[in-house]
């Protein structure tokens, strides 16, 4: 069951912009990762949520999208997320993260991919735009951004090459694959 679900999360870049995520939603999402793993139990982590579409279009100029994919700009009008949840870090409580908004992360688009939506982890924010777009206190580091929607796009895995080519690609038909490494390849020891 565990398998099926991490098999299922996949990164989705394209939603069905048109489908609302209620904010009790978002809440039930960040509920998993309140209750997730941190470094000394420390907690510093907070939550900005968004499912305002006024709101999220605030957001969606400062990210990244799909590195590899270079003829590819990122999600279309009307394929667009229709919530995000950012996650900061609180420097009052501690200067360092970790690996604790990893965590976090993958506890929401798990229990996301439970709900039957789908998501991006976005790393590559331009983050001085979206601290001054939403008013975000300088006592927050934003560390990640998670688009969340119902996906509109399928993603199969494949398995990495003879090459090592990591590379994610779109097929003809819109097709995102992903490739992974083998067990073999990971397993050192
Ligand atoms: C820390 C982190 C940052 C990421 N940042 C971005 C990003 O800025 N833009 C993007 O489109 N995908 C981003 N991704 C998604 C990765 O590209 C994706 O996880 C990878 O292609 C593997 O696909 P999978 O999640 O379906 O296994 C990020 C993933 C992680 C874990």
């Amino acid at each position: 069951m565990l398998r099926d679900l991490i098999i299922k999360r996949r990164s989705y870049r394209r939603f069905h912009q048109d489908t609302p995520i209620e904010p009790d939603t978002l809440k039930e999402l960040v509920d998993l990762a309140r209750l997730s793993s941190s470094a000394a139990n420390l907690q510093p982590l907070k939550y900005l949520l968004s499912c305002d579409p006024l709101k999220n279009d605030l957001i969606f100029p400062y990210l990244a999208w799909a590195g590899y994919l270079k003829d590819w700009p990122g999600p279309c009008e009307g394929e667009r997320p229709s919530a995000y949840i950012i996650i900061l870090g609180d420097t009052e409580i501690s200067q360092s993260f970790g690996c604790d908004h990893g965590i976090a992360a993958q506890s929401i688009l798990l229990g996301a991919t439970e709900k039957g939506l789908g998501g991006c982890m976005i790393g590559a924010v331009e983050m001085n735009g979206l601290r001054k777009a939403l008013g975000i206190l300088s006592r927050y580091e934003i560390l990640l951004v998670l688009a969340i929607g119902k996906p509109k796009e399928t993603v199969v895995i494949e398995t990495v090459g003879p090459t090592g080519d990591v590379k994610y690609w779109h097929d003809d038909d819109g097709i995102h694959h992903v490739p992974k490494r083998t067990l073999d390849d990971i397993i050192v020891g």
